[in-house]
């Protein structure tokens, strides 16, 4: 149990946020759509949009992206306000505590400027509702003093963009959902685009990358840029200490062999929670409780972080009874339909 969740801490795949990807998130964000890859959806309407938010001189209406983790849901909310020509101030739905933050916060953008919030099903009940008349009328209701004596005063705030971001819409309530006029579900991507990121961030790191070494890399980053951006980071320094310096597809194979990540991007963790669910129950039905307690991870976890990449390949599925492993996740690890591992 404890090595699983210290293999969490040091998980080369996770799609959370780690501090060393700021620097590199920072230098490889595309700074417009024309360079976003992906979410072709996503772009096509949005530019849309903005184009006629800018011609009516008005801020975008109010955006909620969700997905799951590592998709790029920063790097669209920056991208948005370089497209309007706004600022944008970044915070998360946890950091705001009080209503008197979120309040610090509004009171201090400009006309037209974007206020991103990171988590947004984290924001507390009583936050919440100074967002919403912010969102739908553009003020603020403040409340002074205490008692008897208290009186609400309503301040008008410049007309400003909330860029809302969360992996579990369902999560949000009903009255905060209602208020985004605009509505994104990112995709996770197909290997031939994140190819497409790994070569572009290759480019700007100066990190030598054949097509194919690329192509492997973006293979078993699990749909997600930012998994792709630490692994090409990663074989680099393979390839500089074991190859001649250029991530070959030998070198990358290697590489991520190494990193314990195999053909299809699964980690430890993901066989760890497969192979639990293969032995212990039966392939399942199980229900997410009982898979956390019995792998040491949180729940929320296992939900956010490693499930959506295992539906998406198949692997697993989500039923009323509980998770199911599928029959490609038996064959992928080399079981039996009777649970019985055979020889690899
Ligand atoms: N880096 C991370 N995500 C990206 C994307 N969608 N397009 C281009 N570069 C990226």
């Amino acid at each position: 149990m404890q090595e699983t969740e210290m293999d969490f801490e040091s998980r080369i795949i996770t799609s959370d946020f780690t501090p060393e990807d700021n620097d590199i998130e920072s230098s490889l964000r595309p700074k417009t759509l024309d360079e976003y890859i992906g979410q072709e959806k996503v772009k096509e309407n949005l530019s849309v949009y903005i184009e006629a938010a800018r011609g009516r001189g008005e801020a975008l209406d109010h955006v909620l992206l969700y997905g799951p983790p590592g998709l790029g849901k920063t790097t669209l909310a920056g991208i948005i306000a370089n497209e309007m020509g706004v600022n944008i101030r970044i915070t998360s739905g946890p950091a705001i505590e009080k209503q008197g933050d979120l309040a610090a916060l509004l009171t201090n953008l400009q006309e037209g400027d974007v206020l991103f919030i990171d988590e947004i099903h984290r924001l507390n009940r009583q936050v919440e509702e100074v967002l919403y008349p912010a969102m739908e009328d553009g003020v603020l209701d403040i409340i002074i003093g205490k008692g008897p004596s208290a009186r609400s005063i309503r301040l008008d705030l410049p007309h400003f963009t909330l860029i809302g971001a969360t992996t579990r819409a369902g999560q949000l309530s009903a009255p905060l959902r209602d208020r985004f006029g605009v509505i994104f579900r990112l995709e996770m991507y197909t290997p031939e685009q994140l190819a497409t990121i790994v070569k572009r961030s290759a480019g700007i790191l100066e990190i030598p990358v054949d097509d194919a070494g690329a192509g492997e890399i973006a293979s078993r980053s699990r749909g997600t840029p930012r998994i792709a951006n630490r692994l090409l980071k990663r074989s680099r320094d393979f390839a500089q200490v074991k190859y001649d310096g250029v991530i070959s597809k030998e070198a990358a194979v290697d590489a991520l062999s190494k990193m314990e990540i195999d053909a299809l991007g699964l980690d430890n963790i993901d066989r760890v929670l497969l192979t639990t669910m293969i032995k212990n129950y039966n392939g399942g039905p199980v229900g997410l409780e009982t898979i956390a307690a019995a792998i040491g991870e949180e729940a929320v976890t296992i939900e956010d972080v490693y499930e959506p990449y295992l539906m998406q390949i198949g692997f697993l599925s989500r039923t009323p009874r509980g998770r199911c492993a599928t029959a490609l996740a038996y064959r992928h690890l080399g079981f039996e339909q009777d649970g019985q591992q055979t020889l690899l």
